[in-house]
């Protein structure tokens, strides 16, 4: 009788260690550890297939033809951007965010959109009970989609019908914590057991050409629970996140085997399901008629596509000793940095003050554009002079106080136009970037520049 194996896995990053103990050694996570049981017998043991002599591999040239994929169209034009222009057969896609955000509704959606268009469509729920499900697909408005639906979290189960019937283009399984081997003994959720599930799936989808969608749990931290290796199997990681106070949804690239990685969906979630917001900047941009002092709009580019953002300061007095920094949808060590420029390149002493940054609408952003307009709302808020409503600023700051270039010039003056705005605020661009705008430019090469023609204004005033 082969002796099962007891094994103490970490549950945030897979590191194993031989016995128990509060902290994991490899990632430093406490109370992580979690006993694991696996038969010695079992696919993770490779013993056996050890002294298995190998076989010869056919090898095959890189240059041989290989026909273009015809990737499956999903119907959200916002969905299939972001995976890179439609789903791929035979390819895997993890989908992870907070519970809550609307994963289970996006996936029902897409699920019964293709099944309505005559393809084959299978959503498997382990979270759910198929009553919940039927309520959920009235509320979408999708009942009468011919969509294959079952309620079952044990993967033999799973594989045999996947295997028998013919195999569906499109394989949904909501979600891979919940689904379970019995040839390992630990738990549904843990480590081995997602890990092994995800494996088994994702060997079916290769082998069948079915698109397969994961839904994954995330941690308190954000990230999609059980093992990086996971994210490894698949070929595309989206997060699905959002603010609960806010109506709309991101869907974000984190990794993809056939597209870009820096491309955004935005959705809204409606009453009955899940929108697609095609022009997302009117979204995030805050109330534009009236000029307040730190408001500024930022020219922000998301993969491809321009999107415009205000950021809104606050800086205040500080009654503290240590004064708060507080800032939400920002990096806040980039906002150090740029106080720590303005002190020191542009003689603007914020160190006994207050500083709030908030990006309007919770969105969040995370290009390193984004500096000039996040400085331009600060000095706008310390100063208390408003910025022109009217005007859009992007620029990378380096730690000399320099405003260096960014990418994409043309294409967020041509946003910034069509909605309305008649001006920018940028650093330096090629004349081929800005010959075809009608903005009115204005470059700066200094953060001290914009600094100084915001003082000269409240001089003036
Ligand atoms: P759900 O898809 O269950 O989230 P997840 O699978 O990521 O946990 O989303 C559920 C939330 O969405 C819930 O709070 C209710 C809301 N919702 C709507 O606002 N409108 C709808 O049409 C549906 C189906 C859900
Ligand atoms: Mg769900």
């Amino acid at each position: 009788m082969v002796k099962p194996s007891h094994t103490y896995v970490c549950q945030e990053c897979g590191g194993i260690s031989p016995q128990w103990s509060g902290r994991c050694a490899a990632c430093g996570g406490w109370n992580t550890i979690v006993e694991e049981v696996s038969d010695a017998a079992g696919p993770l043991s490779g013993n056996r297939a050890a002294r298995r002599p190998g076989k010869l591999i056919e090898v095959e040239s890189l240059a041989a033809d290989s026909a273009e994929i015809e990737r499956l169209s999903t119907g959200l034009d916002e969905l299939d951007r972001v995976v890179g222009g439609g789903m791929v057969p035979g390819s895997a896609l993890l989908i992870g965010g907070e519970p809550g955000i609307g994963k289970s509704t996006l996936l029902l959606q897409v699920a019964a959109r293709l099944a309505k268009e005559g393809r084959r469509a299978l959503y498997l729920s382990g979270e759910e009970a198929i009553a919940q499900v039927r309520l959920r697909a009235k509320r979408l408005g999708v009942l009468d989609a011919p969509l294959d639906f079952a309620a079952e979290t044990g993967l033999s189960s799973i594989l045999r019908t996947l295997n028998q019937n013919p195999a569906p283009e499109l394989v949904v399984i909501d979600s891979i914590q919940t689904l379970w081997s019995d040839q390992l003994e630990s738990a549904p959720g843990t480590v081995s057991q997602v890990r092994h599930c995800a494996q088994l799936l994702v060997n079916f989808a290769k082998r069948s050409n079915a698109a397969l969608v994961l839904v994954g749990h995330v941690t308190k931290d954000g990230q999609i629970a059980g093992p990086k290796v996971v994210e490894h199997m698949v070929d595309t990681v989206l997060y699905f996140e959002g603010d609960g106070a806010y109506q709309f949804r991101i869907l974000r690239a984190v990794k993809n085997r056939f597209g870009p990685t820096d491309e955004i969906g935005v959705f809204e979630m409606a009453g009955d399901g899940l929108r697609q917001v095609l022009n997302p900047s009117e979204l995030f941009l805050g109330e534009r008629d009236s000029q307040t002092p730190g408001a500024a709009v930022f020219a922000d580019i998301e993969g491809t596509r321009p999107l415009l953002v205000e950021f809104q300061a606050l800086v205040a007095p500080s009654p503290l000793g240590t004064p708060r920094r507080t800032v939400v949808g920002w990096d806040s060590n980039r906002l150090a940095m740029i106080l720590a420029v303005l002190d020191a390149h542009c003689g603007l002493g914020l160190g006994a003050h207050d500083v709030y940054l908030n990006v309007a609408g919770g969105f969040r952003i995370s290009e390193p554009a984004a500096d000039l307009a996040a400085a331009a709302a600060l000095v706008s808020s310390f100063t208390n002079i408003a910025l022109p409503n009217s005007c859009v600023y992007f620029g990378e700051v380096s730690l000399s106080g320099a405003v260096r270039p960014v990418g994409q010039v043309a294409l967020r003056l041509k946003e910034a136009e069509k909605l309305g705005f008649t001006s920018a605020v940028l650093p330096r661009a090629s004349d081929a970037e800005i010959s075809a705008t009608g903005l009115e430019l204005e470059t700066v090469s200094r953060l001290s520049d914009l600094t100084s023609a915001l003082a000269g204004k409240r001089d003036a005033s």
